[in-house]
């Protein structure tokens, strides 16, 4: 599966760094031809002879052999890889890889790679929890790094919680999915999908937002252009952004901007266009220049409707693309998926419901229903939210090739 694909795995100092010895193993044994490189630490909890034993390759760990001189260029490494695979990774190395410090062989080799990067974090659930190290992966996931998230379980701290590396044979099936070939089905088509929530202004400190993570829509992005189509996001501030490096991030703040931003998207020609934004309806209509202060009265805010993106797409529609829109309901939810479908001239709309458990805002599952223009509907059980995004391309595939029914 993974034959003639080369893979640099990183391992840093944690007690996961003894999984990797399987992991190796198990990239070997699918046909990836792979290189180890280590952290002076990771020395400490596996071997390089075992790690080299199982690459049949020489491990990195100093920028030179102490014992000829030969060096070790962090530069050829990051581009003989197809993928730099860094499991586990410690707190330490990944705060210093979203701080951009550069004190081993492993970190230097990551600033300078151009291939993908994956990071599968191991550490003590305290550790894994703190700010320090979530802004860190934020920060990481931001710059497009695709973060294998730890697992929940026995620690060897004794205790119980989230930061397990994920087991190696998890950790395969996530590069084989992202490594294997797959059929370039969207080459040449354009993309434009709206992520994140929008933030409202009501005063130089306060905003009016919502829940929105941006999970739903980054995997939509990374499954189009899995697919070979050039997409654009256009994202609010979210929590999590695309991860596939051919994806373009747009950042914006307001409904207002989201709107300039994607119908100029739009009008410079989209074959595909996916609005998955949780835009907010209203905002203030008169926000404060300066801090509202508190005097003890009852405070009234003046809000107007915001203008709607999807129903101004719709208006602009042009023939041979597919429109999809989204609809997060908490009642009547088929009537007004299906009304706001057509409302807003769009070919198919994605119904997700604040009723189902594990759908909608910020899990990384999803349960949808999806609703074609012809009165098709298919029902999407809950499964995870990259799942959820083959069903919406397939669609869209679909109907990009002109069959009809879900
Ligand atoms: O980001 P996640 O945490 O992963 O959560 C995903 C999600 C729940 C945000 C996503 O699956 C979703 O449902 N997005 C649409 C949420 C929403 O705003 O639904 P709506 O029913 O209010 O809007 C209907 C459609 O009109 C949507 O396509 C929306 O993007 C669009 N719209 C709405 C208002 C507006 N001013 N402009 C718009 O384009």
């Amino acid at each position: 599966m993974l034959k003639g694909k080369h893979i640099l795995l990183g391992i840093t100092g944690s007690i996961a760094a003894y999984k990797a010895a399987g992991l190796v193993r198990l990239l070997v044994k699918e046909g990836a031809e792979v290189r180890v490189v280590m952290t002076a630490a990771a020395k400490q909890f596996i071997t390089p002879l075992t790690m080299a034993t199982l690459s049949r390759n020489p491990i990195l760990v100093e920028f030179f052999d102490p014992e000829n001189g030969q060096w070790n260029s962090h530069v050829s490494l990051g581009l003989w890889a197809d993928l730099y695979l860094i499991a586990p990774a410690s707190a330490n190395t990944l705060s210093k890889m979203a701080h951009g410090i550069a004190d081993n062989l492993l970190l230097t080799t990551y600033l300078s790679a151009k291939c993908p990067v994956m990071a599968a974090p191991a550490m003590d659930l305290d550790m894994y929890a703190h700010p320090a190290t979530q802004e860190s992966l934020r920060i990481l996931r931001e710059r497009g790094v695709r973060i294998i998230e730890a697992a929940s379980g026995e620690l060897a701290s004794g205790l119980e919680g989230k930061g397990r590396m994920e087991e190696p044979e998890k950790i395969l099936s996530v590069v084989r999915a992202f490594l294997q070939s797959r059929p370039q089905t969207l080459a040449g088509r354009r993309a434009v999908v709206t992520s994140g929530p929008t933030r409202e202004a009501i005063d130089p400190v306060r905003f009016i937002s919502n829940h929105s993570s941006g999970k739903m829509a980054s995997a939509i992005a990374d499954e189009l252009s899995g697919r070979g189509a050039q997409v654009t996001v256009i994202s609010g501030p979210a929590a999590v952004y695309p991860s596939s490096p051919g994806v373009e991030v747009r950042k914006v703040v307001s409904a207002a901007e989201m709107y300039e931003a994607t119908v100029a998207e739009y009008d410079r020609g989209c074959d595909i266009t996916v609005l998955c934004a949780a835009v907010a309806d209203f905002t203030p209509a008169s926000p404060s220049e300066t801090k509202i202060k508190k005097d003890g009265s009852v405070m009234t805010l003046e809000l107007r409707p915001t203008r709607d993106i999807a129903a101004a797409i719709g208006d602009r529609r042009r023939s041979g693309g597919v429109i999809a829109g989204f609809a997060l309901e908490t009642d009547n939810a088929r009537d007004n998926a299906l009304s706001k479908l057509r409302r807003k001239n769009m070919d198919m709309i994605v119904l997700n419901s604040m009723e189902d458990k594990g759908a909608g805002f910020g899990v990384d599952t999803n349960k949808v229903t999806i609703f074609r223009r012809d009165g098709s509907s298919r029902d999407i059980p809950l499964e995870s939210k990259a799942e959820v995004a083959v069903s919406i391309v397939d669609n869209i595939e679909d109907l990009l090739g002109g069959q009809k029914g879900c």
